[in-house]
């Protein structure tokens, strides 16, 4: 028998199926992360969080309008009466092309971490995720209670239905080591208290983080973090991100949307959420073909944020690392750009 070459394992990966996304399509997303995160980047530090969004959401509307395809937001900067671009409902990309463009539908954060970004702290990103039309959740903009771990462990390992420290026990048991062995990255927030002091009480380890919860989730995945789970609640659109994250990278994760008053519960039924106390779980929040673009903005767990370089040819430049992940074939790519701001000498 023949041993496989590495090209043929690639052209194996590469998925048949038809409703796959357009592979030039899951690139080119890229740029569209990038060109919000070198806006947002302008105004790191400087203190002004509604600047930092409204410079990434512009440049990423803009960007998008370069892209073939016959685009809607489904997770935005919120509802079209209160967000003046990228808001739900909004069509993005070059248009339908008499029907032969994609139907995608995208969940978007042009800056996920605007304190962060203001502040000058870790981890915020310019974040996408696209799926072909209906397959992402259409998220509210609620909190929503978020459990998840890694890939490699027992199907249903977690379920948000037990208590934390039941979800500990299940992972330590599954990973072969104490509950004290456990490290879990929460966000620091008072409404946390009970969950880190249950968490403490166990012996894990609890990584606060101020902000930022989609790299957050995704740290899970990446063992170099030493974060084994992701636990409480944060954004909803959020946890849809980074569901999609993970449909692409391995790991589980459970969402259960929480309302704090009977205006949230309105506008969940609004976007056709019956069951308002379920559990979704991975396929619940993005399913089919989606893919997951994020560029960093601050340096992170995730990805390293914008810097301004000065090269010897005397052009100024900024850099840029991204990541663009495929669910369809798990492929995940990390690229890392130079944008020229000034020309070379000549
Ligand atoms: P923004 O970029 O909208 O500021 O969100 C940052 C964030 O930390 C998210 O990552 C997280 O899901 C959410 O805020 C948590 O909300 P809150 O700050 O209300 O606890």
């Amino acid at each position: 028998m023949n041993t496989p070459t590495d090209t043929d394992v690639l052209a194996a990966k590469e998925p048949e199926d038809s409703n796959a996304i357009d592979r030039v399509l899951v690139l080119e997303m890229v740029r569209v992360t990038e060109a919000a995160a070198v806006a947002a980047a302008q105004l790191i530090g400087r203190g002004d969080e509604k600047a930092a969004d409204a410079a990434a959401v512009e440049a990423m509307r803009r960007a998008f309008d370069t892209l073939y395809m016959d685009g809607t937001v489904v997770i935005g900067e919120g509802e079209r009466d209160e967000a003046p671009m990228l808001y739900i409902g909004e069509k993005v990309g070059m248009g339908a092309d008499g029907g032969k463009a994609p139907k995608i539908d995208i969940a978007l954060d042009p800056l996920e971490g605007t304190t962060i970004t203001a502040k000058a702290g870790p981890n915020a990103l310019a974040v996408l995720a696209a799926a072909e039309k209906g397959d992402l959740l259409n998220a509210p903009d609620v909190y929503m209670d978020k459990l998840a771990v890694g890939p490699g462990l027992p199907a249903d390992v977690i379920d948000l239905a037990k208590s934390p420290t039941e979800n500990v026990q299940a992972v330590a048991a599954a990973k072969g080591v104490e509950p004290s062995a456990i490290n879990v990255c929460v966000l620091d927030r008072p409404r946390h208290a009970d969950l880190i002091a249950e968490l403490r009480a166990l012996g894990c380890g609890v990584y606060l983080i101020g902000d930022g919860d989609v790299a957050g989730v995704i740290a899970v995945t990446d063992q170099d973090t030493g974060i084994d789970m992701y636990m409480g609640q944060g954004g909803a659109p959020e946890g849809v991100l980074a569901a999609a994250a993970l449909r692409c990278v391995g790991g589980q994760f459970n969402g259960r949307l929480v309302f704090r008053n009977d205006d949230e519960k309105a506008r969940a039924k609004k976007w056709g959420i019956e069951d308002l106390g379920r559990i979704y779980k991975l396929d619940d929040l993005a399913k089919g073909d989606c893919i997951f673009a994020a560029t960093g903005v601050t340096d992170g767990s995730l990805l390293d944020g914008v810097k301004k370089r000065r090269k010897s040819t005397g052009a100024t430049i900024m850099t840029t690392e991204s990541v663009v992940m495929r669910a369809s074939s798990g492929t995940v790519r990390w690229i890392k750009g130079e944008h020229r701001i000034t020309p070379h000498r000549s």
